[in-house]
């Protein structure tokens, strides 16, 4: 059967050094996945062309690095710790365990057929779609566990004292208790050290709204912005780096006058639908989703989501529509839950007007993993080079930006001189801050379409002109077409095509 598009992006990724199993010499870890050289440079690229045009290039944003772990009451605070949770359900046929509202719709009552123990050489069974609404994911069978709420954060423990350690040591003492007393005995090890590693970065802001408007002259309408891991204990992991459990966000909270929100709302929507499109993304593959009321998370008036097309495979075909970020009207609920639990007050006093006022905020929040994700399946691309000779290309066209390797330099051949010349132009890129890859091995054609697989989007060839002449061959990556450049001055050469890209 031939290789679908995902599978052809996975099995780049992994060749050419984008994204690598976690711990894959011990069979790997599900759901967790390493960046290699290439993926490395992708992501971070990716980090920093947020961070410039959401922090460095505004006057009324700016930045923060949280801890990981916080305070636990932050997450009393904001609702996770008693609302931040999936329903979980076990399949009693294949033993699957899924989150019931991703699972697929069916009409309570429907016959259903499926195969024990969802092997395919299992014996045919047929059963009925429960009320719950919904089938087995896997193996379509109707015999399911009642829902179940599974918190997502994870928790662990802050403290010399190893709370299992704990319980271990007064097992034997618990035994004599009764269980009302054995449950509260139990509780009171765990939480006595329980602290959980965040489960967006959101809160970092909230919790240092105060410090921030104490110590930096912001006043509303101002954002502060944070790039960093999250972690949440998904039950189902899928599509590559698209749902993992370890994984790491961007986020804005835009602090607003309450009654200016809605037109923040819209703002935010457009400058972050428009973000993708500046660097590279096709326009037809994004889209933008309101969430209907019955989505929304708890604390917010309205969000919307800008989805991407991922070539995922699915029982329809390939391709799918999936989150890459929201845009949520948070409106004052964090600010004002925070108060209520430190007890400190964290209104917003305008001195002008002598106005005291909660801000509402406005949140882009987006995913690291996900946007590199989405860019590297955009770039991907097969381009017939030449129908009659079966030549084809796998070319990632990255936009300058963001492309692991801006330039590629070679010398045409190992010899005159060649090698030495390459050498020293690669090495005035790199001062210059213009990340380049030297080869020269193989022949040039071969060299040329190496680097379109790493998306390199210009390639420098030092011939037998450039002893002479002084000037190289430029190849673009896209229309592989080539010109002859000066080779004194190449590194603003470069500098200036990537500020124009
Ligand atoms: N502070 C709001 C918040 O965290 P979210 O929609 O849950 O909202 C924001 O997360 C973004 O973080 C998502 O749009 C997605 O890009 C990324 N994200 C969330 N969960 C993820 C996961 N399990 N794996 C990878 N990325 C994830």
């Amino acid at each position: 059967m031939a290789e679908s598009t995902m599978q052809k992006i996975v099995s780049l990724a992994k060749r050419r050094g984008f994204i690598f199993q976690s711990s894959e010499i011990y069979g790997g870890l599900k759901a967790c996945y390493d960046y290699g050289p290439l993926g490395v440079e992708l992501k971070r690229n990716i980090k920093e062309a947020w961070w410039n045009d959401m922090v460095h290039k505004r006057s009324d944003i700016v930045g923060l690095d949280c801890s990981i772990i916080m305070h636990p009451d932050v997450w009393k605070a904001s609702g996770h710790l008693a609302g931040f949770s999936d329903p979980l359900v076990d399949c009693r046929n294949c033993k699957e365990r899924f989150r019931a509202d991703k699972a697929p719709r069916a009409t309570p009552g429907e016959k259903v057929t499926y195969r024990e123990g969802g092997r395919r050489d299992g014996k045919k069974l047929e059963g009925v779609v429960p009320e719950a609404g919904y089938v087995c994911p896997v193996c379509g069978s109707g015999d399911l566990s009642p829902e179940r709420q599974f918190n997502l954060m994870f928790r662990t423990s802050l403290g010399s004292v190893d709370p299992m350690q704990e319980i271990l040591n007064a097992v034997d003492d618990m035994a004599k208790l009764d269980p009302a007393a054995r449950k509260e005995k139990l509780a009171g090890i765990i939480n006595a050290s329980a602290v959980y590693l965040r489960p967006e970065t959101a809160q970092g802001m909230f919790v240092n709204f105060l410090n921030i408007l104490n110590s930096s002259r912001v006043k509303p309408p101002f954002g502060v912005a944070q790039t960093g891991k999250s972690y949440r204990n998904e039950i189902t992991t899928q599509n590559l780096t698209f749902r993992t459990c370890e994984f790491e966000q961007m986020e804005m909270e835009f602090f607003v006058e309450p009654g200016t929100d809605d037109e923040w709302y819209d703002y935010w929507s457009k400058e972050r639908f428009n973000w993708y499109i500046s660097l590279g993304m096709k326009k037809d593959r994004l889209r933008l989703r309101p969430h209907e009321q019955k989505e929304l998370a708890h604390y917010a008036k309205a969000c919307v989501d800008v989805e991407y097309f991922y070539p995922f495979e699915n029982p329809e075909g390939e391709g799918e529509w999936g989150e890459l970020e929201g845009i949520a009207n948070r409106t004052d609920y964090d600010l004002k839950k925070h108060s209520e639990f430190s007890g400190k007050d964290l209104s917003y006093f305008e001195t002008e007007t002598k106005r005291r006022y909660t801000p509402y905020v406005i949140e882009p929040a987006a995913g690291a993993d996900r946007a590199t994700l989405a860019f590297l399946c955009d770039a991907f691309d097969e381009e017939v080079v030449d129908k009659e000779k079966n030549d084809v290309r796998t070319v990632l066209r990255f936009h300058p930006r963001i492309a692991p390797v801006k330039v590629a330099v070679f010398p045409l051949v190992k010899r005159d001189g060649m090698p030495e010349k390459a050498r020293d132009i690669m090495k005035e890129l790199l001062a210059e801050g213009i990340n380049s890859f030297y080869d020269e091995t193989a022949a040039i054609g071969r060299r040329y379409r190496r680097q379109d697989e790493a998306g390199t989007p210009w390639c420098v060839t030092v011939d037998t002109d450039t002893l002479e002449n002084g000037t190289v061959t430029v190849r673009e990556r896209d229309s592989m077409e080539q010109s002859r450049v000066p080779a004194a001055g190449i590194a603003d050469y470069f500098r200036n095509r990537l500020k124009n890209s």
